[in-house]
């Protein structure tokens, strides 16, 4: 039995396989974001300990729990946990979604063999770039940290002892020598580090350390529970879904939109604002574009109307129509790839006194859509080749948003079979590897397909138009 423990930003999901890696129990528990100031984003790394609590707890009863023998993390990307010397917090964590340290990634961007090493923009999100602002506005917690772990390995600490990441979620960082996979020297100097601040890296299926005896005892297993080294969230997402080799790839309609292929070698091209990123396993990468808000923009426009998304999208029915009057830009958090900018917002154009919620819901999908657009065409412009993908994410859950998807992508999209193919089941398998040594490309396959969308021929040209005119306003507000 193995235990994939998805860390997420809203909560935290535990999931049991048996020993084929098939689901058999999982257990979910929440917890909340901090906004202390526009722009920040704090999680205490002490609600992730109880959230995982409660979630074992949910799980006790299940038949063969007992008889897990290896676990996984996979986490939110690019958090900092500060620790002291004892592993004490200094401060809570500092999110991947926070853009306090806009100023310090563009300091960062801007020194030399930065992106050549680390492969990628230093993004107001990343880690390093929070250290620097610590450094500037807190100097005495900056004075007082002996480590600093993503949200996976703060995880991996409390469930082993050893401060260990894997390659996947440590590509984040900007300190990490993505093409040679281990710390560099000059970037750790860059952002202000050092080696000994940072955890030793694994790869995400191999072996990171063994359950502590406490929680060994306390949870009920035997004494060697391997805990694997685990992954960043979208990485373990691709080992959920099988996208392994070039050509795999999946768009997540998410709270942040991605658009992601597996790469068999390292093709960095920061200038596009694709972020190039090591795999979970050894000697493969993974290429993303990310937009910050996805179907968050749908949540948002339902917050502020009182209506449920389901709601407001409910009368689109599943027959695709042409783009609408009105745009949107899905801005709301600003936007990684492929703009890179922390400060561009959202909004709408073309709206009249006849515009209903239900016609600025519509403009929210097709404006999500084009975002995604952007992300696979920086895809392409790297070399990377994709010609259908899988989709996955809430947002896959609405038929109209898949047709309009694949229409606006012009490539076919592959909907997985109910069940799991998420970051849990990535870390599930990975756990697995750890345990077995099992040849990762007979683990880590792709879900079985229910059904695949196609573009809509009649409605192309219409949609390549309007995307067109939506880059042209992006450009216009840039
Ligand atoms: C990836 C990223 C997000 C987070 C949260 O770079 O920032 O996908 O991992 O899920």
């Amino acid at each position: 039995m193995y235990l994939g423990i998805d860390l997420g930003t809203s909560g935290l999901r535990a999931l049991m396989t048996d020993a084929a890696g098939r689901p058999v129990a999982s257990a979910e528990a929440q917890y909340c974001v901090q906004t202390p100031h526009p722009g920040w984003s704090e999680q205490d790394p002490g609600d992730w300990i109880t959230a995982l609590d409660r979630a074992m707890d949910q799980l006790r009863d299940t038949p063969g729990y007992g008889q897990i023998c290896g676990i996984a993390v996979a986490g939110h990307m690019h958090g900092a946990v500060l620790l002291d010397g004892a592993d004490q917090v200094l401060r809570p964590c500092i999110l991947w979604n926070d853009t306090r340290s806009a100023a310090e990634a563009a300091e960062l961007d801007a020194t030399a063999q930065v992106r050549d090493l680390s492969g990628n923009i230093v993004f107001p999100g990343f880690t390093a770039p929070k250290l620097l602002w610590v450094q500037r506005h807190e100097p005495e917690i900056f004075a007082n940290t002996a480590k600093v772990l993503l949200p996976a390995a703060y995880l991996n600490l409390h469930l082993t002892g050893r401060h260990v990441a894997d390659m996947s979620d440590s590509a984040g960082t900007s300190w990490l020598d993505v093409g040679a996979r281990d710390w560099s020297e000059p970037l750790l100097r860059a952002g202000r580090m050092r080696r000994d601040q940072m955890p030793d890296l694994v790869e995400g299926c191999e072996p990171g350390g063994t359950l502590r005896p406490e929680l060994a005892a306390r949870w009920g297993f035997g004494k060697d529970v391997t805990v694997a080294g685990g992954a960043g969230d979208n990485a373990a997402a691709a080992c959920g879904t099988g996208v392994m080799a070039p050509g795999q790839g999946f768009v997540s309609l998410g709270t942040s939109g991605v658009v992601l292929t597996a790469r068999d070698g390292f093709h960095p091209d920061p200038a596009t604002a694709v972020h190039t990123f090591c795999h979970a396993i050894p000697e493969r990468w993974y290429q993303m574009g990310v937009m910050l808000s996805a179907t968050d923009c749908l949540n948002w426009l339902g917050r502020i109307t009182g209506r449920s998304p389901a709601d407001l999208t409910a009368g689109l029915g599943d027959q695709l129509r042409p783009p609408g009057e009105v745009t949107f830009l899905p801005y709301l958090s600003g936007e990684r790839t492929p703009h890179n900018s922390a400060s561009l917002r959202g909004g709408f154009q073309g709206l009249s006194v006849a515009t209903t919620p239900e016609d600025m819901a519509r403009a929210v999908m097709e404006g999500v859509c084009y975002g995604l657009r952007d992300c696979l065409a920086a895809l392409r412009s790297t070399g990377a080749e994709l010609d259908s993908c899988l989709v996955i994410g809430g947002g896959s859950r609405s038929p109209y948003w898949v047709k309009l998807l694949a229409t606006v992508l012009d490539l076919p999209l592959h909907l997985p079979q109910g069940g799991e193919f998420g970051a849990a089941l990535g870390a599930a398998r990975l756990a697995r590897l750890a345990v077995t040594g099992e040849d990762p490309a007979e683990v880590l396959t792709a879900p079985q397909i229910a059904r695949t969308v196609t573009p809509d021929a009649a409605l192309r040209d219409g949609f390549d138009a309007a995307y067109a005119t939506f880059r042209q306003r992006v450009s216009d507000m840039i």
